[in-house]
């Protein structure tokens, strides 16, 4: 052997020794055992593992520094290599494919595209995403595509039936046997789109169709509970992807489906955590067709299964022995079919509908694109004789059944209103009631300004001439007069707010700040420096000044102009008036000689002089201040940004809310979403807007929740201190809570001055704000009453969803979007990439 060749395959060998952790794979670098590939965070770790020493290896990824660890992509699941073989490798192949070879050199495992390219190099996210990118770092192939038994955040499951590629999860055979189990979950590709596992190829678990927001089968996550699940379709690619995002990896959770065929969402809190599972191991309701076609599963009631109205069990011995699968049948023949024939359809009555309200819609609806409302999709159904029931879903349109209808649950809270077909002797309501009804329901609709087609009056009119037609008319024109009556008076308010605020000129604010001078700077708020200023009539203002290079800003300084101007409120922040010239946009507010709560309670000597009383007086404050923003005020209004460091105080120590930069409008129980930006201040931010970007009054609750711990701890949540032992303030204030010592969470400074049982009081609702379901958050009104001591507390669960642990070295800020800074917590601007 030459020399020179001796010694660089000497010098390789010990580089592999050497180097047991890489970066990346390429043609000259390929990966042996005992070596793994590590993401640049080193988050996620590939390489070689065998499991429960099962004398089968295999190539994998899993989390890097968490133990137990655990695999999420699986490469040779159907092959193992020997337990024996210690020369396999993975490599970059002549054809530029990443390639898993055997001791013997046989090809095990291959990303087998056809592109070829002789600078590959394989990498690792920190995503968990193993990526084969060409010489010009274009990404080829990666493990995404391909995915195992995990769902990983930023990961897509579901389908393309343009290229008929499934991403599907595939289950493990057993606990430690990666290889192809029988459980399958994904997406199917109608519209809409619904979630499903299976076992082989019978359906096991049902999600229910997509609303856009939720997914109406999973009664857990209604509107108000709100994840961060997305389901994305596009009819003209022939796409429907399921994903759901972490808050830019900040937290450690996946979507799994298990080798026993349950899909499960997992979070790592000091341990894995199952946080959602379905089928769910309680309710046998879940699996899917449980009661049969045209049966309803009701999990509250002790028969479980019922057959619809109007329908008998298929074979009552099987029914009453407990096999429900046979399902039921119909009861009386629907009319719809006769009614063509030569029978006068006068003698034959028509078809109707029975309404069931909150159900988990049955499987297999056909979705009527071209129908706009409900009245139009009960016509079509009634129309089509094959049409078995429909619903009518505002955020997804007309869906009509034409198959058996099965998979039906009856919920006690969520689901959507579903209209079942029978003949209408079996309807049991008589004729002329029924005239009634539906003229009724017509009157509420036109009320209600849904629109009606102009041809349908005279028709109409011919129809019921006996029936009051002036009077549906004369509501009708109401109702286009009202409306212009409220569009007028919304230009009024206009024109009035405008008129409310003093608009001052820059040279004033000069002369008041003196020049923005640095002494007067009172600190850095929402989006601009904010400084203390004397006009001239010897009035005190602090004048915000929005920085030029903020980006964002001119959006949110309109907001809060439009909002602040029409909220009056001794416990919000007054705006006197604004100033635009040229590029300087200036908020001038009334003066708070106080400053910030966060300049009292983080300050080792000033948090001394907020007693037990004035802390209370504060809670009390920031509570009325709120409920008049989410239910009094004129408009109703989501803050969307409450922290210590927004809450000002008069020099009485009461409590102001301010910046208004990001807070929305919204009506009655309305949930906004806006996946695409979240605004907001780590720390203060639900579970459900930090994942989903979906809020609503209950994410200020929330907030508000944080605050009061906050206030009184005199601690912030996102605290490094907390990193060891507690991920946060709230899982600490949880644990002294159950372990009855909740007034060791006071405060120390403030001793022994205080009631109690107002503290704990406290401690109880702000853990009860917190709670990871909006729906087990109180509401501001209830807040206010529990507070004051009028209203009873329901005890509180455990908050789980601590992602804020994240606040190490996880979360990042990305400043080429929106990012504010304030005075001393960090606002983040979290754009999705979709
Ligand atoms: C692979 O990693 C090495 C250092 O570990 C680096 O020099 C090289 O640029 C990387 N190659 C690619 C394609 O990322
Ligand atoms: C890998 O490590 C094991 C034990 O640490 C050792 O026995 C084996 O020889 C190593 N293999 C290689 C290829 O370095
Ligand atoms: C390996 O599997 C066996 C049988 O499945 C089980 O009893 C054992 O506890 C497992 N060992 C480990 C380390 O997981
Ligand atoms: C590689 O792809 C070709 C076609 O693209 C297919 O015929 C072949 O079976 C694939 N091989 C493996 C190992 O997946
Ligand atoms: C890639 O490799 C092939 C054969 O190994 C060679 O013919 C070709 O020139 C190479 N291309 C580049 C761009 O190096
Ligand atoms: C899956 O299907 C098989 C065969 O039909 C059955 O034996 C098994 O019990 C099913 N498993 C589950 C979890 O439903
Ligand atoms: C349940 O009933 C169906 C028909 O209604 C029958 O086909 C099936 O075998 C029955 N299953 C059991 C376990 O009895
Ligand atoms: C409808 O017509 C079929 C035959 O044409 C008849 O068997 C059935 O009883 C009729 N149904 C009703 C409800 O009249
Ligand atoms: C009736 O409904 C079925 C199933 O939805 C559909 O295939 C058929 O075209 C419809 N018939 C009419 C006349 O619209
Ligand atoms: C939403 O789900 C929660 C938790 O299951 C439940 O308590 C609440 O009542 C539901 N709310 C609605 C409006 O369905
Ligand atoms: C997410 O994390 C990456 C990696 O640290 C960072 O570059 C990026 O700016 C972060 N994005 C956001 C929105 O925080």
């Amino acid at each position: 052997m030459p020399v020179h060749l001796c010694f660089s395959l000497v010098l390789s060998l010990f580089q592999a020794i050497q180097c047991s952790t890489i970066f990346n794979i390429t043609a000259s670098r390929p990966l042996v055992q005992n070596q793994t590939l590590v993401s640049p965070r080193q988050i996620f770790e590939l390489g070689f593992f065998r499991p429960n020493e099962s004398g089968k290896q295999y190539v994998g990824i899993w989390y890097k520094n968490i133990n137990p660890s655990r695999v999420v992509w699986v490469a040779n699941r159907d092959k193992p290599i020997g337990d024996a073989d210690q020369s396999a490798t993975l490599l970059i192949g002549g054809d530029g494919n990443l390639k898993l070879l055997d001791g013997q050199q046989n090809t095990v495992w291959s990303t087998n595209i056809t592109a070829k390219s002789n600078y590959s190099a394989a990498l690792l996210s920190d995503y968990g995403n193993l990526v084969l990118q060409d010489g010009s770092a274009d990404e080829m192939w990666q493990s995404f595509d391909e995915p195992a038994d995990t769902l990983l955040p930023n990961m897509k499951m579901g389908v393309n039936v343009k290229t008929g590629k499934r991403q599907n999860l595939i289950s493990w055979k057993g606990e430690d046997d990666p290889s192809f189990g029988r459980f399958v979950a994904g997406v199917t590709s109608e519209t809409p789109p619904q979630v499903f596992s299976w076992n082989g190829s019978s359906p096991r678990w049902r999600s229910g169709q997509w609303d856009k927001s939720k997914f109406i089968g999973i009664s857990t996550i209604n509107t108000t509970y709100l994840s961060g699940y997305n389901l994305q379709q596009s009819i003209d690619q022939g796409t429907s992807y399921f994903s759901f995002s972490d808050y830019n990896n900040s937290f450690f959770g996946y979507l799994i489906i298990s080798s026993e065929g349950s899909l499960k969402f997992v979070l790592w809190n000091d341990g894995w955590s199952t946080y959602w599972e379905a089928p769910a191991p309680t309710n046998q309701c879940d699996v899917y067709g449980t009661c049969g076609p045209f049966g309803v599963c009701d999990p509250s009631s002790s028969t479980m299964c019922r057959c619809l109205k109007g329908f008998k069990p298929r074979s009552d011995e099987e029914w009453y022995r407990g096999n429900r699968t046979g399902g039921c049948l119909r009861d009386m023949e629907l009319n719809c079919q006769n009614s063509t024939s030569a029978v006068a359809s006068t003698t034959v009555e028509k078809d109707m509908f029975a309404r069931m309200n909150s159900m988990k819609l049955p499987d297999s609806a056909d979705y009527l694109s071209s129908v706009a409302d409900k009245e139009e999709c009960q016509s079509w159904c009634l129309r089509n004789c094959s049409c078995l029931a429909f619903s009518f879903v505002d955020t997804i349109g007309c869906m009509v059944w034409s198959r058996d209808l099965i998979d039906i649950q009856q919920f006690s809270t969520a689901g959507e209103v579903l209209f079942v077909r029978l003949a209408a002797a079996d309807a049991g309501i008589p004729m002329k009631t029924k005239l009634v009804i539906s003229l009724s329901t017509i009157s509420v609709i036109i009320l209600f300004g849904v629109g009606i087609s102009v041809w349908c009056l005279p028709r109409w009119r011919g129809k019921f001439r006996k029936m009051k037609i002036p009077r549906l008319l004369k509501s009708v024109d109401t109702a286009y007069k009202s409306e212009e009556l409220v569009a007028a008076r919304k230009e009024q308010m206009k024109q009035e707010d405008a008129s409310e605020l003093v608009v001052y000129d820059l040279d004033s604010i000069l002369l008041a700040t003196d020049n923005f001078n640095a002494k007067n700077k009172l600190g850095t708020g929402g989006f601009g420096p904010v400084y203390k200023g004397k006009l001239n009539g010897g009035k005190e203002i602090a004048a915000k000044r929005l920085s030029s290079n903020s980006g964002q800003g001119i959006a949110e300084f309109k907001n809060e102009i439009l909002l602040i101007s029409k909220l009056q409120h001794r416990n919000l922040v007054r705006l006197f008036g604004y100033c635009t010239e040229g590029e300087e946009k200036i908020l001038v507010y009334e003066y708070l000689p106080n400053k910030s709560l966060d300049a009292f309670l983080f300050d080792s000597k000033e948090k001394a002089k907020l007693s037990w009383g004035t802390r209370f007086r504060i809670i009390q404050g920031i509570a009325r201040g709120l409920l008049y923003l989410h239910r009094d005020s004129c408009l109703r209004v989501i803050h969307r940004d409450l922290k210590v460091s927004n809450i000002l105080l008069d020099e009485k120590m009461n409590p102001k809310i301010s910046d208004f930069g990001l807070a929305r409008m919204f009506e009655g129980t309305q949930v906004l979403v806006n996946t695409h930006k979240v605004v907001g201040t780590l720390g203060y931010m639900s579970p459900e807007y930090a994942m989903g970007g979906i809020f609503s009054e209950k994410s200020d609750v929330y907030s508000f929740g944080v605050l009061m711990l906050e206030i009184i701890s005199s601690k912030k949540n996102t605290s490094p201190d907390y990193l060891g032992q507690h991920l946060n303030l709230l899982t600490y204030a949880w644990q002294l809570w159950c372990e009855g010592r909740g007034l060791d969470l006071m405060d120390e400074a403030i001793a022994d001055a205080f009631s109690p049982s107002e503290v704990i009081r406290c401690i109880e609702l702000g853990l009860l704000c917190v709670q990871d379901y909006a729906a087990d958050r109180p509401n501001m009104s209830a807040v206010v009453l529990m507070l004051s001591g009028q209203s009873d507390l329901p005890q509180p669960k455990q908050p789980t969803f601590t992602f804020q642990r994240s606040t190490t070295h996880k979360v990042q800020i990305q400043p080429k979007e929106e990012t504010f800074l304030s005075r001393n917590t960090i606002t983040v601007t979290m754009v999705e990439g979709r």
